[in-house]
């Protein structure tokens, strides 16, 4: 059930009936309590189109309007607003419905075909902080389309071609002749880049013998394909090793990397050639975009292919795009890379356009998110420098949440200990990333990721294992838990409403690609909660039959929305912590 869709179908009946056509039907959440819970805000309007006053326009509305079944009071504010107060019945009536629907009563959206590109780590070298963001903000995005009904296409577009290849090939030949096997010598990504790399800047005819590997792997030479794939198969191992720490669904199934097109290329070219969409630039083929020209006029200068005859990233994107639109049929296409990008991918979009490689139809949205910054503001980095393995990273989240779920008091085993902190540690890491507006840097701070106050991971897993608990004092099954629930005090209605909210919350997500307005979300319904459950106890002994069963009924409600948006989120919940 989606608040906002109800309404707009009854305003907009209402002012069918009043023989207006193609009215707005602007409604939105009202800013204070006492204004009601939604308002209607699209007499203004009206008025001026049709010269009347907005007070009449929403008078004759509200004769109009059938909303007997869901508002309690409507009434006209300010200039020509309509106040919505919600009913209580009809909230008891849906905490019914949601009780025994597994969904909680969320609408499927008609399907869509979205295509995901999201983690898509350069395979040169070992995952960092930068892909974290890309990595759980993408997968919670295809975790809402998913609950939504659409159908998603995850698409890993791993960096595993390009010219940095040849050096590392080059040093990868001459550390298995000195019979070194591939994983030995590959087990830190990191070691091994830097090591080819002061190789090809110092050492005599080692940069030659790169250049040559590059040649040789782009016109498939078996035995540089070979060494090619054990290096690309090592560094995927060390990909996955984090998406399972993480617990992101992403497979070696979900893997398109750019590799992948480069059959592709020379015919991207070629058309792009034939069309004159592409031209000859001092040896190179561009395209020129008027749209994006700088001060002077200039129109932007698009490379799709350079003078040597060698192809960029941007060539592959293209590639990309007319796979998805015509072998995937995408409706949609989502890309998540940080911020810096955003001008390739506009470029990108633009061209695509003109070559019609993208359908009318078809969407092609940057999802850009900003830098993760260290408490000094500065690119998060280790102190010496250095950037931060996302493995060591998560290693340390696990560990810190291991002292502080030791410090609590609590009779868990170690082993179940050692279990919750797993959970909370990488539990912490993902939510604060994602609570965050995507597109700002945010600081990375331990103390506040891992506080149990607050906007936190931790808050909202204990919220959840409170009400559990609770359940098995009561000895009931929450999940399964079915009660007549009476919507009465101020604190119920608040906590209701705002779980009937869930819907809106998901639509916007789905929408914008903006996970954090989930974890807001999720926030107040748990802040709801608690304020609920202060006001009215629920196993105490002088609490009425009736009253015990409704409480319960709100609680696994409260718990079943908390624990379903945060597994959308990819983050877990516990039993007892
Ligand atoms: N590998 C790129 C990077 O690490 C991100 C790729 C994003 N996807 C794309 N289709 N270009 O920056």
């Amino acid at each position: 059930m989606n608040i906002h869709h109800l309404l707009s179908a009854r305003f907009s009946q209402a002012i069918q009936a009043m023989g207006i056509e193609d009215a707005p039907i602007p409604i939105s959440r009202s800013t204070r309590p006492d204004f009601g819970e939604y308002q209607f805000n699209g007499a203004m309007a009206l008025a001026k189109k049709l010269k009347q006053k907005p007070r009449d326009i929403a008078e004759e509305i509200l004769k109009h309007v059938e909303l007997q079944d869901l508002a309690e009071k409507l009434e006209i504010a300010g200039p020509g607003f309509i106040n919505i107060h919600l009913k209580n019945d009809w909230l008891s009536h849906w905490c019914e419905l949601a009780l025994a629907d597994a969904q909680l009563t969320v609408e499927k959206q008609p399907t869509q075909r979205v295509v995901v590109d999201y983690s898509s780590p350069n395979l040169a070298k070992e995952m960092h902080v930068g892909h974290l963001r890309s990595t759980i903000i993408g997968d919670a995005v295809v975790n809402v389309l998913e609950f939504l009904g659409h159908d998603v296409i995850r698409q890993n577009h791993m960096g595993d071609w390009g010219t940095q290849f040849g050096m590392l090939l080059a040093h990868l030949s001459d550390q298995l002749n000195k019979s070194s096997v591939a994983e030995t010598a590959l087990s830190d990504l990191e070691d091994f880049y830097r090591a080819a790399k002061v190789r090809f800047d110092n050492e005599d005819g080692f940069a030659d013998r790169a250049r040559e590997f590059v040649v040789k792997l782009q016109s498939g030479d078996e035995q540089c394909l070979g060494l090619w794939q054990q290096f690309i198969d090592i560094s995927i191992q060390h990909s996955e090793e984090v998406y399972q720490k993480l617990n992101v669904r992403l497979s070696r199934d979900d893997v398109m990397g750019e590799s992948a097109y480069n059959p592709d290329l020379p015919h991207v070219i070629a058309d792009l050639s034939e069309r004159n969409i592409a031209v000859e630039d001092q040896g190179a083929k561009v395209v020129f975009i008027p749209e994006l020209a700088n001060k002077d006029g200039d129109p932007a200068v698009y490379i799709v292919q350079k003078s040597g005859g060698g192809y960029l990233y941007a060539t592959t994107d293209l590639a990309a795009i007319r796979y998805r639109s015509k072998q995937l049929k995408a409706d949609r296409t989502l890309i998540f890379t940080d911020a810096r990008q955003a001008l390739h991918f506009k470029q990108t979009e633009i061209v695509a356009r003109k070559a019609a490689y993208l359908r009318e139809d078809e969407s092609y949205e940057h999802c850009p998110f900003g830098m993760m910054l260290g408490k000094d503001s500065k690119p998060f980095k280790t102190r010496s420098g250095e950037t931060i393995k996302l493995s060591d990273l998560l290693d340390e989240a696990i560990e810190r949440a291991g002292v502080l779920i030791n410090q609590r008091e609590s009779n868990l085993s170690a082993a179940d200990k050692a279990d919750v902190a797993k959970t909370v540690g990488i539990g912490a890491v993902k939510y604060a990333d994602l609570s965050k507006n995507r597109t700002t840097d945010y600081i990375f701070d331990w103390d506040t990721m891992l506080s149990f106050e607050g906007n936190t991971a931790p808050y909202l897993q204990y919220a959840v294992t409170r009400v559990k608990s609770i359940f098995r004092n009561a000895n009931e099954d929450l999940n399964a838990f079915r009660a007549k629930v009476t919507v009465e005090s101020a604190q119920e209605h608040d906590l209701v409403v705002k779980m009937m909210q869930f819907d809106e919350v998901l639509e916007a997500v789905a929408k914008e690609a903006t996970p954090h307005l989930m974890c807001t979300y999720l926030y107040e319904v748990a802040s709801a909660f608690m304020r609920f459950y202060e006001a009215n106890p629920i196993l105490k002994s002088d609490v009425s039959e009736e009253n015990r069963a409704s409480r319960l009924g709100l609680a696994s409600l409260a718990a079943r929305t908390l624990e379903t948006g945060l597994e959308i989120l990819g983050i877990q919940t516990l039993d007892a912590m």
